[in-house]
């Protein structure tokens, strides 16, 4: 979604700014803007509709420069994809782009119209614009005095905002930074931090967007306001505390989200799932025992009080949880209930307290997401964990529990390295609910060899990345059914138990980056109604691992066969399946017992992938997606 960058530095700061929106990108757009000081302090915009590149060349074109600036890539919530709704927006020469909604907005606009500000977008951001305008100029609701700069002016300004926001906001001839220009930022709600850098200070609303010039970093918290100058950072809190916040130094490296030789991010996040499962599962080390600390100090506390779980994610994270529901249910005996976050945060449910609230989220910014763990928060849940793949995210910080999977930036929107590494840590935490409930058995053999479920279970996952590696050279198969997809309006996938979950997760990549209407269904509830819609035009996947529902899922083939269906099966090695007319048949190499979702997945990656391909759709940006979804 939306991204932000700022700077203000010795050097010229127009190609950061522009470098920096081009790695921010991947997280969807619509338009792109600058807003520079240039050499005498006058402000200068550059804004456009569409691709950074389309910006790169206004700018070139307008020969904007300067060392202090913001940029931004916009993506639509209010008013359309249009170069007028583009951010900086601007009120008297001041400049301002935003991340987030401000939900007090149109009341604001008309305080502000009466008192002759004239909006030229349909923006909630160009609100704060004149906003902070208003508090420079006082004498009016917003601040009695005229504020002594632009520093203050903003924190006069978002004490009059409701909703989320980080903000970055440059001033002409700002009166408070006469010697030296300056940048002031603040947040509240979608993530900012600012870069510590040789050259001057920056900001950010995605670590990934500073690395270029620097890996120390400052993570502002909720209701921070700070002025940036070149030589100096000055941060106040939400009480109007100067406060000092912790400079950390990124683990991040560029080389993470280079492309390197592949064509794009998602091909790429593929190929790294067996690296990415095997930083995951690092921190098992050789030990034949699960330490519960590793979901945080007082896992195994929690773990021995919980009596169920809730999980609460959205997209692909939501598919993770409802795999895991499977095994939580099978292997720990708990109740296991899965919400998508965007429900679960407006209904009005019963809240059992001993119950473990688990919030997955590969970006941890996620709005309802969020949103959904302050509100189990505010039902009294106390017992909550987040699994993430960004240490630094809000979700992390708000649970009581975590644990980080190691899947390195995920730069594709369509979600894939996340999703696998997600089960992996998931699993992980089922083997622990499961031991905290009496459920494995820790008795070694007496003759010293340790073949308790728990090791056997370990074992498994120690494999898991070669086994992926295993999977991945069928790609060759897979890209020969892609040809054959790309032409068709509607896929049905069908798979059962919990494998079910991956033939949503399946459909939802197809929709994602093929733009092909699929539905999953499991399997058994075919004759309920999709079963009207299979002709010879409709392709049928289906998710055949050698388990015990196969028989029953053979049956459910036999009767998309009878109809003319077309059959597109994933097969385990020696299941009795056959190739032939209407059957299509691919083989795994092997039945991977609880943890073959992780493997079936990486085959529908590959066949959606491939089918995009074929279709020539943009694979790492797809029409009206975003990558981290920051507003509701
Ligand atoms: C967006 C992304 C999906 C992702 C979902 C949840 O819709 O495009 O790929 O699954 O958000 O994101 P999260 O970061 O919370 O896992």
């Amino acid at each position: 979604m939306c991204g932000i960058v700022g700077a203000v530095g010795a050097t010229e700061c127009t190609p950061f700014l522009l470098s920096g929106l081009r790695t921010l990108e991947y997280r969807g757009y619509d338009s792109a803007g600058l807003a520079l000081l240039d050499a005498s302090g006058a402000l200068v915009r550059a804004r456009a509709k569409g691709r950074v590149s389309e910006l790169e060349r206004r700018v070139a074109e307008q020969g904007v420069a300067g060392r202090v600036g913001i940029a931004h890539t916009r993506w639509a919530t209010h008013g359309v994809p249009a170069e007028r709704n583009a951010h900086p927006h601007v009120s008297r020469g001041l400049a301002v782009v935003h991340n987030g909604i401000i939900e007090n907005y149109a009341e604001l606009k008309q305080q502000l119209q009466a008192l002759g500000y004239a909006f030229t977008s349909d923006t909630d951001t160009e609100t704060i614009a004149h906003l902070v305008q208003a508090c420079l100029a006082g004498g009016n609701a917003f601040a009695d005095a005229p504020a002594a700069d632009l520093f203050a002016a903003v924190r006069c300004a978002v004490a009059h905002l409701e909703g989320a926001y980080a903000l970055a906001v440059v001033r002409e001839e700002e009166p408070g930074c006469s010697e030296e220009p300056c940048l002031i930022v603040a947040r509240e709600g979608s993530p900012l931090m600012l870069g510590v850098g040789e050259q001057g200070h920056y900001a950010a609303s995605d670590a990934s967007a500073l690395l270029s010039v620097t890996r120390r970093m400052i993570y502002l918290e909720n209701g921070d306001v700070g002025r940036l100058t070149r030589e100096a950072i000055e941060l106040i809190d939400g009480q109007g505390q100067p406060v000092a916040r912790e400079v950390v130094t990124s683990s991040l490296s560029a080389d993470a989200v280079e492309l390197g030789d592949y064509r794009h991010y998602m091909q790429k996040e593929i190929f790294e799932q067996p690296q990415a499962l095997g930083n995951t599962l690092e921190m098992l080390g050789g030990a034949g025992r699960l330490q519960p600390g590793i979901f945080g100090a007082d896992a195994e506390a929690i773990f021995a009080e919980v009596d169920a779980v809730l999980i609460l994610a959205c997209g692909t994270s939501s598919y993770a949880g409802m795999t895991a529901r499977y095994w939580i249910e099978q292997l720990a005996n708990l109740p296991c209930s899965v919400e998508i976050a965007s429900e679960y945060r407006y209904r009005h449910s019963v809240a059992n307290p001993r119950q473990l609230v688990v919030v997955i989220s590969q970006s941890g910014e996620t709005a309802d997401t969020l949103a959904a763990l302050h509100h189990a928060k505010a039902m009294g849940h106390t017992r909550t964990l987040a699994i993430c793949n960004v240490p630094e995210s809000a979700i992390v910080r708000e649970t009581a529990l975590r644990f980080i999977t190691r899947a390195g930036p995920e730069i594709g929107v369509a979600s894939t390295k996340a999703f696998t590494t997600q089960l992996a840590a998931l699993f992980l935490l089922t083997l622990l609910l499961a031991k905290a409930n009496g459920r494995l058995s820790n008795e070694s053999a007496n003759d010293g060899v340790d073949d308790s479920p728990e090791q056997a279970f370990l074992t498994e996952l120690r494999h898991l990345p070669v086994a992926v590696e295993k999977l991945l050279a069928l790609e060759p198969e897979i890209e020969a059914w892609a040809q054959r997809f790309a032409h068709k309006q509607h896929a049905l996938f069908l798979g059962r138990g919990h494998h079910y979950p991956i033939a949503l997760e399946g459909t939802l990549k197809l929709k994602e980056i093929s733009y092909i209407h699929a539905e999953a269904y499991p399997a058994g509830e075919l004759k309920h109604g999709p079963l009207a819609l299979v002709d010879a035009e409709m392709p049928v996947v289906v998710i055949a691992p050698n388990d015990e529902l196969l028989e029953k899922l053979k049956a459910n083939m036999q009767e998309v066969s009878a109809r003319g269906g077309q059959l597109y099966v994933f097969a385990d090695g020696c299941c009795g399946f056959e190739q032939g007319e209407g059957v299509n048949l691919i083989r795994l190499p092997e039945h991977y017992g609880l943890l073959s979702p992780v493997l079936h997945v990486v085959a529908l990656q590959l066949l959606a992938y491939h089918v995009a391909l074929v279709k020539g759709t943009d694979v790492d940006k797809p029409r009206n997606l975003a990558k981290s979804v920051t507003v509701e």
